[in-house]
């Protein structure tokens, strides 16, 4: 088999919209493979139902939100399979069987539960779904038979959780699946506004879909270097925090006479911010362009997601079958 026809599977939790930070981490990294793989990517409901199953009202919208966000950045429609997880109850259906063969200890020993439950203090994570969480992620990924998974670091866990119960299937019934590897996405190295990691419970995101006048007040509030502490002090672009914004959302930018001139202190952090602001309309103005065509015409991504919807059940009732029959369960 050549290498475009490998599937990659991937999914993001609707749990709120997109920053700059998932665009140079996932979306990036989900534009190349799109090329070169067959690819399925889908909206985690269900997934975010976990921590979130008792105020479930925003994920609806955040669903569709994200959609919107994938598409102005530059997905291409048409070059991957897109849908919403719970529209394919396929998924529900093995993570069911699945959960029949996967040991406790597997789920209990997973270090990313462990984090995300101490993290979560708010929230009440001790639950059977939320236990279960890689089990469903095993669904999902198997179910399409994917060999190729890009996810975060943290995800690295799930996913092998997800090997053993597609090995423990394949030797209790038959070999049915594959044993899928990570393409692990490098973290962003863009860091946020105050020099932490960008996040949104951080507060120091700038959103794909953010007004401009907002981004702008975001730009003039950013951490530069602590070290420089006025104008006639010589930088370092080596401690900024705002420098490397420009290598990334501007890789092809020529940038020697600004590193010159803040060494020599006769560039100031606030004409980096200039500039840096003019380099960020450039990069965001086509996604805001997208944007206002997807939110003008709510059938273009109704007709995305309903092609996907109708692919993707195919390809998971198929697998089905072939599992009901493993299992003994084709009646
Ligand atoms: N757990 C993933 C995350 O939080 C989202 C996800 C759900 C996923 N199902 C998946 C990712 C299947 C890859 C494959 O990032």
């Amino acid at each position: 088999m050549n290498e475009i026809q490998e599937t990659v599977v991937s999914g993001m939790r609707p749990t709120g919209p997109l920053h700059l930070g998932h665009y140079f981490g996932v979306i990036e990294n989900w534009k190349r493979l799109q090329k070169e793989y067959r690819c399925f990517f889908f909206v985690a409901d269900w997934h975010a139902l976990t921590s979130e199953y008792a105020s479930p009202q925003r994920i609806k919208g955040f669903s569709r939100e994200l959609l919107i966000d994938w598409f102005s950045a530059g997905l291409d429609p048409e070059g991957a399979v897109f849908f919403v997880q719970s529209q394919i109850k396929e998924h529900a259906e093995l993570s069911l069987l699945f959960s029949m063969l996967t040991p406790l200890g597997w789920l209990e020993r997973n270090p990313t539960y462990k984090d995300v439950k101490q993290e979560l203090v708010s929230k009440d994570l001790n639950t059977f779904g939320f236990l279960g969480y890689p089990v469903l992620m095993s669904a999902d990924i198997l179910i399409y038979k994917a060999k190729r998974v890009p996810v975060g670091e943290d995800q690295l866990p799930h996913l092998e959780i997800c090997r053993e119960i597609a090995r423990r299937f394949n030797y209790l019934y038959s070999p049915v699946f594959p044993e899928p590897q990570a393409i692990l996405t490098e973290a962003s190295r863009l860091a946020g506004l105050d020099g932490r990691k960008m996040s949104k419970s951080y507060g120091n995101a700038i959103y794909l879909g953010e007004e401009m006048e907002e981004v702008r007040k975001k730009v003039f509030s950013m951490l530069t270097n602590t070290q420089r502490k006025t104008l006639k002090d010589p930088g370092d672009p080596a401690m900024c925090n705002l420098f490397p914004y420009f290598e990334i959302v501007d890789p092809h930018g020529e940038y020697e006479d600004i590193v010159e001139g803040c060494k020599k202190a006769t560039w100031g952090c606030k004409d980096c911010k200039k500039l840096l602001f003019s380099k960020l309309e450039e990069f965001l103005e086509p996604i805001h362009q997208k944007r206002k065509e997807l939110e003008g015409d709510p059938s273009l991504i109704e007709e995305v997601t309903t092609q996907g919807r109708e692919r993707a059940r195919e390809i998971a009732s198929q697998t089905m079958e072939e599992v009901r029959k493993a299992v003994n369960l084709n009646y």
